[in-house]
Order: structure tokens, then C-alpha cells, then sequence
């Protein structure tokens, strides 16, 4: 495959394709296997991951490339290969979240700031070697009364337009998440209220990449979209693919390739129904697609629930939501399709 940045990013948003988030931290794959009541150890990590990653159908058809988490992309499946080798081998791409998650912002209560520049260009050569062909880092704004403020979203799309720019150098392509939060506290906020804090974040966020002289060719979008608080009366799904365009149609330039939405706490099917929504109803200048992590990977932890003898029920849901979500990406998903299966 070609190395070029913009061929990577043009691969990762391939036509029906998108990206798997499996970069659960430690802490979160924690959470999520204490609810299946599982325990959370390297192997059992392991374990999981390489369920999802020999998914053949899934991996080969569907998903462009997957997020990976430091450990993962260090580990060995049960036979031996490198996890990142059966991505590869499927036919598509490991990356990496570099960012060292999200910490309180000093003077700035209730906002946070995403740690991790420290060190990043060493850390991202290194991950070129490990086989990272594209990297992840998410900032983090909350929605509440007087919040975000402006010092938070600057300082947030500074780090972002940074980490960027020295994914670049490495020639690794970054994903750009800049995650307007659906829940927190209170998350009773409109979907006006979202619509307006995201083109506010998103406009800051392309004004930095600009003046860090990041390429736009050479990036992938990574926002939440347009939508009610988790607290609030939920908007219907024409409502959020109306308001999300509008929303990314001002504020992205036509010379990013891709925008690869987070699912940021939508059930499985809401997810996939507004991205087809979008992809089915609109004339776009970028690819829409997935960059999902719960909506995709909720189903398959449920029917795996850490036992050998449910791997095969584990592959066929998340085989079932990558479908479903492929189906989405090029607007012909149907509500029957869920049903059949
Ligand atoms: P969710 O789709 O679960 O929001 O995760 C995507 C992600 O990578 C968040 O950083």
C-alpha cells in the first residue's frame, strides 16, 4: 500500500468502510468488562481483541482500519502474530491513540485539557515501526451553564493542531477528535445548544491546524454529532443529519477527505441510523463515515462475555454492527435490515 498520507487517509474512508475504536484505556476496557462480568487482565484483553480482529468478514469488507490502544499494538495473538499483523492481513490498517487522556484544566472549573504532547515525536516513530500508519486524540468539551469557555476550547485545538502536526512529520495520519459531549453533568442541553458549541469548537479547531500548517489532505475528522443532551427530549433522526451538516458543511473545508464520527454514548442503532440518514439526504464534499467504539463493540462483548465457547457469537454480532454501519456509510441502511438479523 502507498504510504502517502493522503492515500492512508483516502484508505481509511474508503467507500462503506470505517474505522473500529478499540482503544479502550486500561480503565475504560475495565469498565466495560466489569459489566460483563469478566475479568480484566492482559490475556483476557487480549483475548477479546483478537475475537474482533479474526472476524474476517467483518475486518475484510467493512473496517478500514482500527484504533489501537499502547498494549495491543505490542501484543502477540494466542498463535504467536502480532495483532496488529491479522489487521494488516485482513486487508486493513492499525493506528493508535497517542494522547494520554483527558485531566482537569487548571483555572478552569469543570473543563478539561487532553495531556500527552510530552515526548510524542520519539513516541511516534516508534509506533510507525510497530506498523501505526494513523493515530488518534481525542479533547474533551463539556457542555454546562458558562462552560465551554473560550480558554478551554483554544487550549484544547492547540494541543489537537500540535499533536497533528507531528503525526505528519512521522508520516502517520491524525485523526482530529475534538468530542463535544453528549453526556457529563447536567446533559440536559438542546440539540441548539450542541449545534452551536461544536461550530464554535470545530471552527477554532480547523484555525489552528491551519496556522500549525497541518495538511488538510492528510487528516481525518473525528466529531460527535448534532444532538440532544442525554438528559433531554431526543431529537428525531432527519433533525440530527439536518443539523450535523449544516454544522460540519460550515465549518470543514472540502480539502479534508473524511469525517469519521465517535458514537459518544448513542444506542447501536442510532448511531448507524443517523449516519445513513446523512450519507442517504445530502450532497457532501467528504466522505461521512464510522469511527465507532461502544456502537460497535457493545453487541459483541454482550454475546462473548469472556468464554471461549462464544467467540463465534461474538464475531457474528460485531460482523452483524460493522454491516449494518457499512450499509450506513453509503446511506442504505433500513430499519428492516436489523429485524432479519
Ligand atoms: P465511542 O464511539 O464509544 O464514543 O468511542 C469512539 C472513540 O474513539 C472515543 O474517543
Amino acid at each position: 500500500m502507498s504510504e502517502r498520507l493522503e492515500d492512508i487517509a483516502v484508505a481509511m474512508v474508503a467507500d462503506g468502510k470505517g474505522i473500529l475504536a478499540a482503544d479502550e484505556s486500561s480503565g475504560t476496557i475495565k469498565k466495560r468488562f466489569d459489566a460483563i462480568k469478566v475479568e480484566s487482565t492482559a490475556d483476557s484483553r487480549r483475548d477479546y481483541r483478537e475475537m474482533l480482529f479474526r472476524s474476517d468478514e467483518a475486518m475484510s469488507k467493512y473496517i478500514s482500519g482500527v484504533i489501537l490502544y499502547d498494549e495491543t499494538l505490542r501484543q502477540k495473538a494466542v498463535d504467536g502474530t502480532p495483532l496488529a499483523d491479522l489487521i494488516k492481513a485482513a486487508g486493513s490498517i492499525p493506528g493508535i491513540k497517542v494522547d494520554a487522556g483527558a485531566k482537569d484544566l487548571t483555572n478552569f472549573p469543570g473543563e478539561s485539557i487532553t495531556e500527552g504532547l510530552d515526548g510524542l515525536r520519539e513516541r511516534l516513530a516508534e509506533y510507525y515501526g510497530l506498523g501505526a500508519r494513523f493515530a488518534k486524540w481525542r479533547g474533551v468539551i463539556a457542555i454546562a451553564e458558562g462552560v465551554p469557555t473560550w480558554g478551554a476550547v483554544k487550549q484544547n485545538a492547540q494541543a489537537l493542531a500540535r499533536y497533528a502536526a507531528l503525526c505528519q512529520e512521522a508520516g502517520i495520519v491524525p485523526i482530529v477528535e475534538p468530542e463535544v459531549l453528549m453526556d457529563g453533568a447536567p446533559a440536559d442541553h438542546s440539540i441548539d445548544r450542541c449545534a452551536e458549541v461544536t461550530q464554535w469548537v470545530l471552527k477554532t479547531v480547523f484555525d489552528e491546524l491551519y496556522d500549525a500548517r497541518v495538511s488538510l489532505e492528510g487528516m481525518i475528522l473525528k466529531p460527535n454529532m448534532i444532538i440532544d443532551g442525554k438528559n433531554a427530549r431526543k431529537a428525531g433522526v432527519e433533525e440530527v443529519a439536518e443539523k450535523t451538516v449544516r454544522v460540519l458543511k460550515a465549518t470543514v473545508p472540502s480539502a479534508v477527505p473524511g469525517i469519521a464520527f465517535l458514537s459518544g454514548g448513542q444506542s447501536d442503532e442510532e448511531a448507524t441510523a443517523h449516519l445513513s440518514a446523512m450519507n442517504a439526504n445530502y450532497d457532501l464534499p467528504w466522505k461521512l463515515t464510522f469511527s465507532y467504539g461502544r456502537a460497535l463493540q457493545a453487541a459483541a462483548l454482550q454475546a462473548w462475555s469472556g468464554k471461549t465457547e462464544n467467540v463465534a457469537a461474538g464475531q457474528r454480532a460485531f460482523t452483524h454492527r460493522a454491516r449494518m454501519n457499512s450499509l450506513a456509510a453509503i446511506g442504505t441502511w433500513k430499519t428492516d435490515l436489523e429485524k432479519a438479523a
